[in-house]
């Protein structure tokens, strides 16, 4: 990593979050011009990080053919155990590829959103909350993504023979061509969000078992449903050299051509900010300007230490990296801790105590479209979760459970707050918090809100054209 004189400032005032957080947008703001009407962040080199306009070839190219197979997989409820839910219904176009829930609710849940979603019966009941907020889905193409899930639970590792890293362990197959591709394969294992629960139907046994692969696994039972299709037998043929016939179709064709359509559909790298760094000045207000400066660098207002861009890093406004904030904590949690309401965040993966609930740096392109915020959607407005960050400690105590955007349901409301309402755990939850206090005063914050605004591909308003009208299995898209 480059080392440049501001980094050094930060280390000796010791105000550095972790060693991990030294990776502060990688720029050399010292030799950067600090005339307001010339700031433009200079690349430094460091490919993952620096300031520099996205273009083409940073992402992954992808076959019309794949992009066709997958939007039709991704759309098809057929790939759920009880044929209720797809890929679409948590990362919705209608909500900017997100669901507009704090907590997604899994298979079973009707309608879109907040407050349609209700307790479907039989087969469509919903046993639990999905315990993380759904992301977006934009510009996950990027070839500089090497980390996914909000606890960071897939990344590369060559100890696998997939060369992935996850929650599937060695099941997971040979021949995934992308992190991306890797991920969506483990939506359809998981009980709560797609597979059902046990003794619902076949793809629930296995999911509940945790066979993926093999004759018996989860991948299997959904191919064979897939393989008695004639359309998917040859959107899959048109897609794959290696596809001759029907039982030719396998789980990793799926997993990359849902990696192409998502990784070509949902690309959005024309935000006014995008237009700004390609050398268009007009592009971004005034404030939105100022915004960016206060965000990304440390000397704009003698801010000296942390400041947004210290996490919120390069052109994706993400370090990839993983970081405690005392972000508050809702829902039926990940099964961590002496009530099992907790959720330890990147601490799960790593098992290392210093990572305890920190969790992944978001990107911030097209923010404003995808509420609420947080890994477990605990904020409901943007300018609500950007001002959580300027005093994390005095936010999390102070957390107003109203805001959660949650279909109400006795049954489960019980357990959703159990751990804010458990100063003990949200001791703990603080005690963590390597945030400082920021430096931001509020007319700063309306600057940075302006550029967050300036974060908004346009093309990303309306993605309805990106969902087919059918599909192959003739199973409603909608409810
Ligand atoms: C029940 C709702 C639900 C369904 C159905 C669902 N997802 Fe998700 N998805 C989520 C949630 C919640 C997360 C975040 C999980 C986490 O970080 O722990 C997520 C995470 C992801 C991510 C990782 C994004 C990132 O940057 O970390 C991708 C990619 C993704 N889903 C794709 C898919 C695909 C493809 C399917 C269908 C095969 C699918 N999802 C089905 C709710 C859902
Ligand atoms: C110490 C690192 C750090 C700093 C500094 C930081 N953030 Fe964050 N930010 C994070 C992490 C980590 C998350 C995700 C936390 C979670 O989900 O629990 C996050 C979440 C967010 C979100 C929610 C995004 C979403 O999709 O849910 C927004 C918006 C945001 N940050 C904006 C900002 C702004 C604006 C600033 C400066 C005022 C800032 N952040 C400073 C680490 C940081």
């Amino acid at each position: 990593m480059k080392t440049n004189t501001l980094k050094i400032s930060l280390i000796i005032s010791g105000l550095l979050v972790s060693s991990s957080a030294v990776a502060i947008g990688g720029f050399d703001f010292s030799s950067s011009p600090k005339g307001k009407d010339q700031f433009l962040p200079p690349s430094s080199g460091n490919s993952s990080f620096a300031l520099k306009p996205l273009k083409d070839a940073d992402f992954r190219q992808s076959d019309p053919a794949q992009v066709e197979l997958g939007r039709n997989l991704f759309f098809d409820k057929i790939m759920s155990g009880n044929e209720n839910i797809s890929c679409g219904t948590c990362h919705h176009v209608l909500t900017s590829t997100a669901d507009s829930l704090s907590l997604s609710v899994g298979e079973g849940g009707r309608g879109l959103g907040h407050p349609a979603r209700d307790t479907g019966t039989g087969v469509d009941a919903i046993v639990q909350r999905v315990p993380h907020n759904s992301p977006d889905l934009f510009n996950r193409g990027l070839l500089e993504i090497n980390v996914l899930f909000n606890d960071g639970r897939i990344f590369p590792d060559s100890n696998f023979a997939s060369g992935f890293n996850s929650p599937a362990g060695h099941q997971l197959p040979v021949g995934l061509d992308s992190i991306l591709a890797a991920q969506n394969i483990l939506p359809l294992t998981n009980v709560t969000e797609m597979a059902g629960q046990a003794g619902e139907n076949d793809v629930a046994d296995a999911a509940v078992n945790e066979i993926f692969e093999g004759p018996n696994g989860v991948w299997e039972l959904l191919l064979i449903r897939l393989r008695g299709i004639p359309e998917y037998a040859s959107l899959f043929q048109a897609a794959f050299d290696d596809v001759n016939s029907a039982a030719d179709m396998n789980i990793t064709h799926v997993g990359n051509a849902i990696a192409a359509y998502i990784g070509t559909s949902f690309r959005a790298d024309n935000s006014p900010f995008d237009r700004f760094l390609r050398g268009d000045k007009r592009a971004m207000s005034v404030t939105a300007q100022e915004g960016m400066r206060l965000f990304y660098d440390g000397n704009a207002k003698n801010l000296g230490g942390m400041t947004c861009g210290s996490c919120h890093s390069g052109t994706l406004q993400t370090d990839q990296d993983f970081h405690a904030i005392a972000m508050p904590q809702i829902g039926p949690g990940k099964g961590d801790g002496v009530n099992g309401r907790e959720d330890f965040g990147h601490f799960r993966v790593s098992g290392d105590e210093n990572d305890l609930y920190k969790f992944r740096t978001p990107s911030l392109r097209n923010v404003v479209l995808t509420a609420p915020y947080g890994h477990t959607g605990s904020f409901d407005t943007l300018r609500k979760v950007v001002d959580h960050h300027v005093n994390a400690i005095y936010s999390l105590y102070n957390y107003d459970t109203s805001q959660a955007q949650m279909p109400s349901r006795s049954d489960l409301d019980a357990i959703d707050f159990e751990v804010m309402e458990n100063p003990y755990l949200v001791d703990k939850i603080a005690e963590a918090s390597e945030i400082k206090k920021l430096k931001y005063s509020k007319k700063d914050i309306d600057k940075i809100m302006e550029f967050l605004y300036a974060l908004t591909d346009p093309a990303s308003l309306d993605i309805r054209d990106k969902a087919p009208r059918t599909v192959p299995s003739e199973l409603p898209l909608a409810d």
